[in-house]
C-alpha cells in the first residue's frame, strides 16, 4: 500500500495555515547559529567581499550556550520494558563524555530520561496488567536504578509525563502552528508500532516487515495533523552543506543527505487512535505523536522543578544542546525532523548529532522488541560497573556495531584492568611498603628528570585527550592502557626489586623508580576516570588522596608532577577484582565435554601478589 496524504481543500485548518504564512516570508539560515530565520537578516562583509547572513538572535545567545557550557543528551528511553544493555550503552558513553567535559572545566548539563507516551507504552502497560501511569512509574524507576548501579552522573532526568514537559510541548506546538506549519489531512500507510513510525513501503522487508524489529507493519488510515516538513527541505540541505559536522560520525552524513535529497514528505504529528498522550491543543480527540512530544524533552529537561515553565525560560537555561547522542536507528528523527521542527519554532539547532552503532547478539540488534537482550543489572552485579563500562567503550568502536561475548568480556577486563593497571599498582605499592615505609622519597618531577617515560606518558595523555574530544572513546581507552603498558615495561626493565637488594645508590635509584611508576598510576587514574570512575577513585585513594581531592580533579591533573616527596601511600590492596571461573567450572572445563555446559562465571578477588623475584 502506498502511503497517502490526502489534504482536503475544505479543511479549514489547512486553509487557515496557508493564509497564516507571512507574505514577506523569505527564510534564510543564519551563518552563526544555523538557525532558520524569517526575521530581517543583517549582513556582514567578509574579507572576500562576500556578505554573510546573520539572524537577529545571533548576538543574543544565552550565556550558558557559550564555550564553557556543554549540554549533552541521551535519547529518552521507551518504558515499554526495563532497560537492556543496548539502552545502557548510549548512557554509559554519554556519562563518560560528560565526565570528560567536566574535567575540562565545562559546566555540563547531562540530560537523560524516559519516553512514556504512545501506543507502544499503552500496549505494554496493558500486557503487564497495569494502567499506563503505574507502568511508567515502575519502568522509569528501573532506568534510574540502573543508572545508579552504573555510576551514571546525570544532571537532569526528564519524564515525558512530567507536567512541566507537557506545558512546553503545548507551547512549542502552538508556535509551530502559528508559523503555519501544521495542517490537517488523512493519512494512509504502513505503521511499525515498535518504531512508532509510518514506514515507506520500499524500506520494508518481505510481508511488510520492519527491518529493525522484524515484525509486520500494520495498515493504518487516520485523520491527523501534519507537520510541513517538506517546507524545510532546502534549509536542511543548506545547513548540512554549511555545517557537515552536524551529523557524526561523518559516514552517517551521506545517509542523512540522501534522505533529504530523495524528497522530504510532511509527517503526521498526532494520533486519533491513541489516548495515552498529550492532547493536541484545541482538539482533545487527538494526542500529539510520541516523537513530536519526546524530542521536546531535550528542552523541557532544562527547566527547574516547581517553577513556572515556559519555552523561553527553558531555552535560556541551556539550549541549544551541544550534543545529542543517539543510536543510528533514530538518526532521521534527530537529524531531519527535529531540526525542521526547531526552525519552525524559531529556535536554535543542536550543535551535533552523533549516531552510534548497535550492540548486537548473533548479528541482530539487541532489543526489547526482539527479545534478544543482555541483562545489564545482572552484568553489573556480577562484574561491577567499571568492568561493564570499560568493556563496551573499549571493545566497540564508537559509531560501529559490536557483538558481546562473555569470554571476550572476561579476557579484556582481566588483561587490561586487573593485570595492566591493577597489578602494576599493587606490585609497586608492595615494594614501596617493604623498602620505603610506603613513603615517596622525592617529588615525581624530580624523580623523572631525564627519564623518557615521562615524555611517553605526556604524549599518550595528549592522544587520550584528542580521542575523548573526538568522541573516539575506544581509542581514548587504548591510549590510557598504553600508559599502563609503558609503566609495566619500565618496571620490568628497571627491576627495582633487584636494585633494592643491591643497596646503596642502586636502592636510591629503585626508590625513585617507584615514585615514577606511582606517578604513572596517578595519571592513569585521572585519564581513566571518565570511563571507569570507581576504579580511578580506588587508585587515587591508594595513592594517599581523599575522596574530596579525587572529586576535584581536572584534566590538568594529567600533567606530570602531582605526587610529592614525603607523601604516604595506602596499603596495597587489589583495586580491580580479577574475574575467575569458579573452581567447579574450571574442573568441568578440563573434563571431556558431554552435553551442555552448566558452569557459571563467578567473580573472585584474586590477590595481586608480587612476582617471586619481588617478594
Ligand atoms: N524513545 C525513543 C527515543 C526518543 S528521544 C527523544 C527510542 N527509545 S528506545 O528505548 O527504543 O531507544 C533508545 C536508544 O537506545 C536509541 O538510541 C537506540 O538506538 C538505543 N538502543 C536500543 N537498542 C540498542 C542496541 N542494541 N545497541 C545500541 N543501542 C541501542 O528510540
Amino acid at each position: 500500500m502506498a502511503a497517502r496524504i490526502n489534504t482536503s481543500l475544505h479543511n479549514a485548518l489547512s486553509l487557515l495555515n496557508a493564509f497564516n504564512t507571512p507574505l514577506n516570508y523569505k527564510p534564510f539560515t543564519c551563518r552563526n547559529c544555523f538557525r532558520f530565520s524569517k526575521k530581517l537578516p543583517y549582513y556582514s562583509q567578509s574579507s572576500s567581499g562576500k556578505r554573510a547572513l546573520y539572524c537577529t538572535y545571533s548576538s543574543q545567545e544565552s550565556t550558558v550556550d557559550g564555550a564553557d557550557t556543554f549540554v549533552l543528551t541521551t535519547p529518552l528511553y521507551y518504558v515499554n520494558a526495563p532497560p537492556h544493555m543496548g539502552s545502557a550503552y548510549t548512557t554509559i558513553a554519554a556519562d563518560s563524555i560528560a565526565r570528560f567535559q567536566r574535567l575540562l572545566g565545562k559546566k555540563v548539563i547531562f540530560i537523560t530520561g524516559t519516553d512514556e507516551h504512545g501506543e507502544k507504552i499503552a500496549t505494554s502497560a496493558a500486557a503487564n496488567g497495569r494502567n499506563p501511569p503505574e507502568h511508567c512509574d515502575i519502568i522509569s524507576q528501573s532506568y534510574r536504578t540502573l543508572w545508579k548501579d552504573l555510576d551514571i552522573a546525570y544532571d537532569k532526568f526528564i519524564r515525558t509525563t512530567d507536567p512541566k514537559h507537557e506545558a512546553i510541548v503545548k507551547e512549542f506546538y502552538a508556535r509551530v502552528f502559528a508559523n503555519g506549519d501544521i495542517y490537517r489531512a488523512d493519512y494512509e500507510g504502513l505503521y511499525c508500532v515498535n518504531c512508532e513510525e509510518y514506514k515507506d513501503e520500499k524500506e520494508l522487508l518481505e510481508n511488510n516487515c520492519c527491518p529493525v524489529h522484524q515484525m509486520p507493519c500494520v495498515a493504518r488510515k487516520e485523520d491527523n495533523y501534519f507537520f510541513a516538513l517538506s517546507k524545510y527541505q532546502k534549509p536542511l540541505e543548506d545547513i548540512l552543506a554549511q555545517n557537515p559536522r552536524f551529523v557524526q560520525p561523518s559516514y552517517r552524513l551521506n545517509e542523512v543527505q540522501s534522505w533529504i535529497k530523495s524528497g522530504l514528505r510532511d509527517f503526521s504529528i498526532s494520533r486519533a487512535l491513541v489516548d495515552w498522550g498529550i492532547p493536541v491543543p484545541d482538539d482533545d480527540k487527538q494526542t500529539i505523536y510520541v516523537w513530536f512530544d519526546a524530542l521536546l524533552g531535550y528542552i523541557s529537561a532544562l527547566t527547574e522543578d516547581n517553577k513556572q515553565q515556559n519555552l523561553e525560560t527553558a531555552v535560556s537555561l541551556g539550549w541549544p544542546a551541544s550534543l545529542h547522542l543517539i543510536g543510528k536507528d533514530i538518526l532521521r528523527f534527530h537529524a531531519v525532523y527535529w531540526p525542521a521542527m526547531l526552525m519552525s519554532a524559531g529556535l536554535n539547532l543542536p550543535k551535533m548529532v552523533f549516531g552510534h552503532g548497535f550492540l548486537t547478539k548473533d548479528g541482530m540488534k539487541m532489543g526489547k522488541s526482539l527479545g534478544n537482550t543482555l541483562e545489564p543489572f545482572e552484568l553489573v552485579q556480577k562484574f561491577g560497573p567499571d568492568a561493564v563500562r570499560y568493556f563496551f567503550l573499549r571493545e566497540v568502536e564508537f559509531g560501529n556495531d559490536g557483538d558481546y561475548s562473555e569470554d571476550r568480556f572476561i579476557k579484556i577486563v582481566n588483561a587490561h584492568l586487573a593485570n595492566t593497571i591493577g597489578n602494576l599498582l599493587n606490585r609497586t605499592l608492595g615494594l614501596l611498603k617493604k623498602n620505603c615505609e610506603s613513603t615517596l622519597v622525592e617529588d615525581s618531577t624530580v624523580a623523572a628528570e631525564g627519564v623518557p617515560l615521562k615524555d611517553t606518558v605526556e604524549k599518550l595523555v595528549e592522544k587520550a585527550q584528542t580521542n575523548y574530544e573526538n568522541l573516539s572513546l575506544s581509542s581514548a581507552c587504548e591510549a590510557v592502557l598504553e600508559i599502563g603498558n609503558a609503566g609495566n615495561t619500565y618496571m620490568d626493565q628497571r627491576a627495582p626489586w633487584f636494585l633494592f637488594k643491591q643497596g646503596g645508590v642502586s636502592a636510591e635509584e629503585a626508590a625513585k623508580d617507584l615514585v615514577i611508576i606511582l606517578e604513572v598510576m596517578r595519571v592513569i587514574a585521572v585519564a581513566l576516570s571518565p570511563i571507569a570512575p570507581c576504579l580511578s577513585l580506588r587508585i587515587y585513594s591508594q595513592l594517599g588522596y581523599s575522596v574530596d581531592q579525587f572529586n576535584s580533579i581536572t584534566w590538568s591533573d594529567t600533567k606530570w608532577g602531582g605526587l610529592k616527596g614525603g607523601q604516604v601511600m595506602e596499603q596495597a590492596s587489589p583495586v580491580f577484582a580479577r574475574i575467575e571461573l569458579n573452581p567447579e567450572k574450571e574442573e568441568e572445563e578440563k573434563k571431556p565435554k558431554v552435553g551442555k555446559k552448566t558452569g557459571k562465571v563467578k567473580v573472585k578477588v584474586v590477590e595481586q601478589t608480587p612476582t617471586v623475584a619481588e617478594a
